[in-house]
């Protein structure tokens, strides 16, 4: 949430709880992705450069991809017209997000994907790794491995190697705080990074998306 919001909450809580209250009951019957894309509508319509990043990534956090997104957007073209498809492509675009690269896009489904070789891996600690496109946070504990989107759930932000605190992450934007232990957001926000499925095989860390 905005400091704004969060001064309002404070300062008006009957008003702003009852618009909250409103919001949560509005959409009580849709599933996340649907309530998701109807946020990242709107968000288009009213033109809000952080709301939109903030439902894109919560859009893709609960599991819109990346055509059903463009798909929502083009089929809204009636009340979003061109020239707001193309303010959110461009945002899109300087966000560079990995979903929304022609080849992702393009590919059939997910793969396993070769990260590391476990030699080159700490025993211990945490390890900022580029893989086929994507930006991983590492985590090894004897032999155990976490593989985290470095891609903030808060607005999509890639977070930096600069951003790590020990075991935790801290996203430059707006300071959410990340456990690597277990991708839970332990301050400020209030959704975890993105883990994706992993394995180990003849000495390498697979992860699939
Ligand atoms: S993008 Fe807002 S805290 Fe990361």
């Amino acid at each position: 949430m905005s400091e704004a919001l969060d001064f309002l909450l404070a300062a008006r809580p009957e008003a702003m709880g009852a618009y909250f209250r409103f919001l949560r009951e509005a959409g009580k019957h849709l599933d996340p992705k649907t309530r998701a894309l109807i946020s990242i509508i709107t968000k288009v319509a009213a033109q809000t450069d952080d709301g939109f990043r903030q439902y894109i990534a919560r859009g893709l956090q609960a599991g819109l991809s990346a055509n059903e997104i463009l798909d929502g957007l083009l089929m809204a073209f009636p009340a979003l017209g061109l020239s707001r498809i193309i303010w959110a492509v461009d945002l899109l675009l300087a966000m560079d997000i990995p979903e929304f690269r022609l080849e992702a896009m393009n590919a059939q489904s997910g793969q396993w994907h070769r990260v590391a070789t476990i030699a080159d891996l700490p025993a211990r600690g945490v390890r900022r790794l580029a893989c086929d496109g994507r930006e991983l946070f590492v985590t090894c504990r004897d032999l155990e491995f976490r593989v985290f989107d470095s891609r903030c759930p808060h607005q999509a932000t890639n977070i930096p190697e600069l951003a790590l605190q020990g075991d935790r992450l801290v996203c430059p934007r707006h300071g959410w705080v990340f456990d690597l232990a277990s991708g839970a957001c332990v301050e400020k926000g209030d959704r975890p990074l993105h883990r994706f499925e992993s394995r180990t095989e003849g000495g390498s860390l697979l992860a699939y998306w």
